[in-house]
């Protein structure tokens, strides 16, 4: 998911920049994101069996790239990759904590409604209103494979909806009305025949 959502919360200025927003660590493969057309993204993913360090690295790189594409959400598709993991931080970086890794996630409790509008790093330039649950408990292995529980609320749980639904072959307009959908997609059809998509 980008980062630009309604319910987000406005950025303090300050002009006491003393830390970089994400600490300094080896040098991350930058991958270019997965745009809408290219199959994979409807595509349901391979659950993950083998993990480790190999796949803590791709986790990293896959922050750095979600973090250069200024988004909230990565999935593998959108990278590629046909692996059933996920990486969101809807701090966009500025907190080492907001960092979450989900592999092999599944949403085992939901609760109430929400209607925001949403967009994704895959389909740029695109919004919609979806509803989604307020709170949802998920149910995922880090890198290492441990499993664990996490809730999110609100733009949370708006983002783990919306990349689970990634490793399922789901994108955020399948959840929009025909007419608007139909609409997204024949704007994109229009722009890959500029050769601007
Ligand atoms: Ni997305």
């Amino acid at each position: 998911m980008p980062d630009k959502l309604t319910n987000s919360e406005p950025v303090a200025a300050t002009t006491e920049t003393v830390a970089p927003a994400v600490a300094p660590g080896p040098p991350r493969k930058i991958y270019s994101i997965v745009k809408y057309g290219d199959p994979i993204l409807e595509k349901p993913t391979a659950a993950i069996t083998e993990f480790g360090p190999e796949l803590e690295e791709l986790t990293e790189d896959m922050f750095a790239s979600m973090y250069a594409a200024q988004g909230v959400g990565l999935a593998a598709p959108q990278i590629g990759k046909n692996l059933r993991l996920t990486v969101v931080d809807v701090t966009a970086g500025k907190n080492p904590e907001g960092k979450i890794v989900l592999i092999n996630p599944e949403i085992i409790h939901a609760e109430g409604e929400k209607r925001e509008e949403e967009g994704c790093l895959s389909i740029p330039g695109f919004r919609g209103y979806v509803v989604r649950p307020q709170f949802v408990t998920v149910k995922a292995q880090n890198a290492k494979g441990e499993f664990f529980e996490i809730r999110g609320e609100d733009l949370l749980a708006r983002a783990f909806c919306h990349e689970i639904d990634h490793l399922n072959g789901i994108l955020f307009i399948q959840h929009l009305s025909m007419l608007k959908r139909d609409l997204i997609r024949r704007k994109i059809k229009k722009l890959r025949k500029q050769g601007e998509w």
